[in-house]
C-alpha cells in the first residue's frame, strides 16, 4: 500500500500539529486532534467506472435543467416533504437517529415502496437475513431492491460500478471504512473520509445517496459536526422508543426549508406516515385541564411544541416548596416574583411544582410565557384553552420580551394545528397577514392574563 502522509487538525480552528495533543495550543479546546491524510498516492476510488472521466464544464444559468423534474418523488409523503418535496438525484441526505429508532426501517421501507427506482441497500450491521425479516415484517417486496452486505468502502465502489443504483443506501457510516486509512471504523477520520468520498461519488453519478448515522447522547451525528457541513441534507429521527411516535425533522436541507417535520407511528409492520399531526401531539387529552400551557421553544434551530403543566397548591408546612423538571427553579422563582409584584398574586405561602412534559429539559427563555400562564391558570384553577401556544420572554418588570426565530415558533404552532398564540408585541416584523393561525400580541403580563382567562 502506498505511504500515506497524516498529519492532526483541531476541529474547532484548525491549528496542525505532527502528533495528537490533548488540548489544543491555539484555542484551548480539548480533543478536537483529528487525525487525517494529508496525501494520498495511487488513491483510487470509483475511478474505474466511465461516470469520473466525465470533466465538469461551464453551462449558461439559464441552460442548467430545471430542479423540478430532477427529483425521485416518494409514495411517503412525509419522507418528501423534509426533503423539500422529493429526493434530488445526486443528493447525499444524512439521516441520524438513536439506535433502535427505525432509521433502517424507515430506508429499507422506502426502498420497497419505490419500485422504479434501482436501489442498493448496503448494510454493515445487520447480515442479509435480518435485513430479509425485516422487509418481511413491512410486508413488502420490490424487484428493484438490493441488498449487499459489505464495509469496506472500496468494495462497495467496485459493486456499485457495474450495478449502477439510482439510490444508494449506506447502512450504516459509522460500520464502513476505507483501506487508505488505518483508523478503525467509526473514528472520525474514517467517517470523514467515506463521507466525502461517498459525496464526490454522488455529485458525479448523480446518484442519490442515504447515509445513516448513529447520533451521540448529545444529539450530535458522529463527531463535532463533522459530517453536517459535508453532506446536502441533514435529516433526524427522533422519540422515544418506547413510544410508537416518531418525528422526522430537517435540519439542514440544500435543496428545502428546514423547517420541514415529518411525523410517523411506528407499528407491527413498518412506519405509518401520521397525516395529522395536531390529532397525535396534542389531543391526547381531551379533557381541559387548569396548570397545563402549551409553549413554542426551539431547540437549536429546530422548533418543537412542548406541555408545561404547574400545579400550584397552598404550603402544607410553613417553607413553601418550588420543584421543577425540566426547567431551572431559579427562572422559576424569578417568574414567581415577577408575578407577586406586578400581577399581585400572593404566591409566596404556595407549593409551586412545574414540569416540562415529555422527559426534555429546555432552556430556551421563550418557554417563560408558557410557564407563567400554566402557574397562573393552576393558581386561579381555570384551563388556558387548548387552542393557544405561547412564545415570549418575561422580563423583570412584567414586559413580554420578544423571542428568537418567531416566524419558525409561529409556523410550527400553526402546522401543528393551533388557532391562536400569543407572542410578544415588541417582535419586530410579525406580521398577522403572513400566517393563518390568529396572533395576539401582548405587552405585559396582565394582558396576558385577560386573554387567557377572560377580564378580571
Ligand atoms: P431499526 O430500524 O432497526 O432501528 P435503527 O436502524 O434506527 O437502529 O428499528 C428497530 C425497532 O423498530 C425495533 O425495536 C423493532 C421496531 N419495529 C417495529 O416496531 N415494527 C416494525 O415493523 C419493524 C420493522 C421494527
Ligand atoms: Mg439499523
Amino acid at each position: 500500500m502506498a505511504k500515506i502522509k497524516k498529519t492532526y487538525f483541531c476541529q474547532n480552528c484548525g491549528a496542525q500539529s505532527p502528533q495528537w495533543v490533548g488540548k489544543c495550543p491555539s484555542c484551548a479546546e480539548w480533543n478536537t486532534f483529528v487525525e487525517e491524510i494529508v496525501s494520498k498516492n495511487e488513491k483510487k476510488l470509483f475511478s474505474t467506472g466511465p461516470a469520473t472521466k466525465r470533466i465538469s464544464k461551464p453551462i449558461a444559468i439559464g441552460e442548467v435543467s430545471d430542479e423540478k423534474h430532477n427529483r425521485i418523488i416518494f409514495k411517503d409523503s412525509e419522507l418528501n416533504r423534509v426533503l423539500g418535496g422529493g429526493l434530488v438525484h445526486g443528493s447525499l441526505v444524512l439521516f441520524g437517529g438513536e439506535p433502535g429508532i427505525g432509521k433502517s426501517t424507515l430506508m429499507l421501507q422506502m426502498a420497497l415502496q419505490h419500485s422504479k427506482a434501482r436501489v442498493l441497500y448496503v448494510s454493515g450491521e445487520e447480515s442479509m437475513k435480518q435485513v430479509k425479516m425485516r422487509a418481511d415484517r413491512i410486508g413488502q417486496t420490490s424487484e428493484n431492491c438490493f441488498l449487499l452486505n459489505e464495509t469496506k468502502l472500496q468494495h462497495i465502489f467496485s459493486h456499485i460500478d457495474e450495478f449502477q443504483p439510482h439510490i444508494l443506501i449506506i447502512d450504516s457510516i459509522q460500520t464502513l471504512h476505507s483501506e487508505y486509512l488505518d483508523s478503525s471504523p467509526g473514528s472520525i477520520s474514517q467517517i470523514r473520509e467515506c463521507t466525502g468520498d461517498l459525496m464526490k461519488f454522488a455529485k458525479e453519478t448523480q446518484t442519490s445517496v442515504f447515509i445513516i448515522g448513529h447520533i451521540t447522547k448529545d444529539g450530535s451525528i458522529a463527531g463535532p459536526k463533522v459530517l453536517e457541513h459535508m453532506v446536502d441534507t441533514v435529516l433526524q429521527f427522533e422519540g422515544d422508543r418506547n413510544h410508537i411516535y416518531r418525528l422526522l425533522r430537517t435540519t439542514k436541507n440544500r435543496f428545502g426549508s428546514t423547517n420541514e417535520l415529518g411525523i410517523y407511528e411506528m407499528q407491527t409492520g413498518g412506519l405509518l406516515p401520521v397525516l395529522n399531526p395536531s390529532d397525535v401531539l396534542l389531543n391526547n387529552n381531551d379533557e381541559a385541564l387548569s396548570g397545563v400551557a402549551i409553549a413554542s421553544t426551539m431547540e437549536g434551530m429546530r422548533p418543537m411544541l412542548v406541555e408545561v403543566q404547574a400545579l400550584v397548591s397552598t404550603a402544607a408546612y410553613g417553607n413553601p416548596q418550588r420543584t421543577t423538571t425540566g426547567f431551572d427553579t431559579k427562572r422559576l422563582n424569578m417568574l414567581l416574583a415577577v408575578l407577586e409584584k406586578r400581577c399581585g398574586f400572593k404566591l409566596g405561602a404556595k407549593d409551586v411544582f412545574l414540569n416540562i412534559t415529555g422527559g426534555i429539559r429546555v432552556n430556551d427563555p421563550a418557554i417563560d410565557l408558557a410557564v407563567v400562564s400554566a402557574v397562573l391558570s393552576s393558581n386561579v384553577d381555570l384551563p388556558v384553552s387548548k387552542e393557544i401556544a405561547l412564545a415570549g420572554e418575561v422580563g423583570l418588570t412584567g414586559e413580554i420580551r420578544p423571542v428568537s426565530h418567531i416566524d419558525q415558533r409561529i409556523t410550527e404552532a400553526q402546522k401543528l394545528g393551533f388557532e391562536k398564540m400569543i407572542v410578544s408585541k415588541y417582535n419586530k416584523g410579525v406580521k398577522q397577514s403572513d400566517f393563518d393561525i390568529e396572533l395576539i400580541q401582548v405587552g405585559k403580563i396582565e394582558e396576558v392574563f385577560r386573554h387567557l382567562f377572560g377580564s378580571e
